[in-house]
Order: C-alpha cells, then structure tokens, then sequence
C-alpha cells in the first residue's frame, strides 16, 4: 500500500472516513471497558508544534501510549527547526527514526512539503488553512448523539477560518447540508466554497444561517497567529455571537458545538457553552478517541 497522510479530509474516501468514525466509538468502549489494546507497541508518533495546543497534545500523546506506543514533543525552540534546518531534510531525518509525523503549524505548504519528503504517514494537526482532526471527532460526537452525519443541517457562525474549511469539507464528502454566516471579509475561501457548493451556503446573517439547524457551531474569532487583529476582529464580529437568543432560531434540540478553546462572552456567552444544548466536552474528548482510529488505520 501506498503511504497513506492525513492532511485534508479529502486524502481518504469517505468510506474509510466512516469506518474511522464507526472504530473511534469502538475503541472509546473498550478504553471505558478497562479492555487494554496495544496494535502500535513500541510505535512512536513525532509531533511538530509550532503553534500551542491542549487538546491535540493530550489526545495524540494519551492515544499513542493506550495503542502501546509512545509520542514524542519537539518544538521549534528546542529542535533545530527554529534554526532554520529546511522541512525537507526534517522530514528525511524524523520519519527515518518514526513511524508517524503529526504537525501544527501556520502554513498548511509546510506540511504538504514535510509529507513529500517523509517515510512515514504524516498527520495534520492543525494549520492556518485545515483542521481534520477536529472534524473526526466532531462527525464522531454527532453520529454518538444523533445516529447519522448525512442529512443533518449545520450552522457555522463566525470567522471563515481553518476550523469551518475542514466542516466545508465534511460538508461535501458526507452530504450535510452547511450554511455558513461570516461578517464581510471574514468568509472562507472562495475555491472552497466553489468546491463544496453541492453542500455549503455562504449567507450574512447569523440568524439565516442557524434557522433551522441541528447543530449551530462557532469557533473563536482570533485563531493563533492573529492575536495582533483581535481588537479589530471583536468590532467586526459584532452581532455574530451565539447567545440564547441565536440558539432559539435553530431546532429545539439543536446541538451546539465549538473546538476549543473558547473565548465566553465574545463568539459564545456561557449561558450557551455551559448550557444543556452544548456538547463540547464530548467533542474534546472525542478527539482522543478519533485520533485512536486514525493512528490505528496509518501506522498499525
Ligand atoms: N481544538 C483543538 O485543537 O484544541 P487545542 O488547540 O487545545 O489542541
Ligand atoms: N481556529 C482556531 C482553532 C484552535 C483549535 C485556531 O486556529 O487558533
């Protein structure tokens, strides 16, 4: 077999997407079963951050070591990333020791540079443009609570940034309908909304957007790299926050849904994320066993 990476959605079908989701809520039975599971014994996954992390960290490292295997940190600061050795000869060099390569950084070029110069599959933690990862748990976190993706209708509410290009791509590959409210000049990009149009509509209206949706989804309105526009931002997102009244437009058992971490009284008030409607923590935890399956279907 081909090596096989994980930076978009669109590298596996949607088949194999599914059955990742299928095995995530698997793998999260056996794990509360106290069932021990070790398929990538004495693996070790490299994971490149470039930018900061919670969730990501925990789940990739917490994932590899339930699998059998180990996960090690390297940051530009402490490797000889941040002084300048190029990607290429980083790519060689790690995936000649590893067996798995998980990256967050700015530029998603980078990462697609690192896996073509890698022997081992490599995993998109994050970029300026994508967050996969996210999504599996996300689709994982839906299916648990609602029994299917297809057909649902998601409202995402806010900045058109790397989170919502990952659901307009889950839009498409799993037919959801995806109805996307951004101010002007905060909108996606325009190749993925021509893209995804099958399954995605750019609207201005937060309140268009959730009108009916199942789930209402929103993410902070400053992703990391974009600290220095954050005063900026708060001002043009005026009138773009989920609160109680947004949330009552949407389905009465509307799901609300958010990455992490969350920013209460700016995209979200608390009254909603720490209400019963929301399910984040499930989304976080979610990402645990997601990131299972997929260690489990590349590096096993
Ligand atoms: N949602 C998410 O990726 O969280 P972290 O930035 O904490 O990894
Ligand atoms: N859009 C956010 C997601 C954080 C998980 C960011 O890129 O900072």
């Amino acid at each position: 077999m081909s090596l096989q990476h994980f930076l978009t959605l669109n590298d596996l079908p949607q088949a194999t997407l599914q059955d990742l989701i299928n095995r995530a809520i698997e793998l999260k039975a056996l794990t509360k079963q106290g069932v021990i599971y070790e398929p990538l014994k004495n693996k070790s996954l490299a994971m490149i951050f470039s930018k900061s992390s919670t969730r990501t960290r925990v789940s990739f490292e917490t994932g590899m070591r339930q699998l059998g295997g180990g996960a090690l940190v390297l940051t530009p600061n402490d490797t000889q990333i941040g002084r300048g050795e190029p990607i290429e000869d980083t790519a060689k060099v790690i995936s000649s020791m590893t067996d798995g390569i998980m990256i967050r950084t700015d530029s998603h070029a980078k990462v697609e540079t690192l896996a073509n110069n890698s022997s081992v599959p490599v995993i998109n933690g994050l970029t300026d443009d994508y967050h996969p990862c996210q999504l599996l748990a996300d689709l994982q976190t839906l299916q648990e609570l609602r029994g299917r993706i297809q057909g649902a209708t998601i409202a995402w509410v806010g900045d058109g940034n790397n989170v919502c290009h990952s659901f307009m791509n889950a839009a498409r590959i799993f037919d959801f309908q995806l109805n996307i409210a951004t101010p002007i000049g905060f909108e996606p990009r325009t190749d993925l909304l021509e893209i995804n149009s099958s399954n995605v509509t750019l609207v201005t209206s937060a309140c268009d957007a959730v009108n009916r949706a199942d789930v209402v989804v929103t993410d902070t309105w400053a992703s990391m790299g974009q600290e220095n526009e954050k005063d900026g931002r708060v001002q043009a997102f005026d009138g773009y926050c989920v609160d109680d009244a947004l949330m009552s437009k949407a389905n009465k058992d509307a799901l609300f849904m958010h990455c992490l971490p969350a920013y209460r009284g700016m995209e979200v008030t608390a009254s909603v994320i720490d209400g019963p409607q929301s399910v984040v923590f499930q989304e976080a935890e979610n990402r645990l066993h997601a990131q299972k399956a997929l260690l489990e279907h590349l590096l096993a």
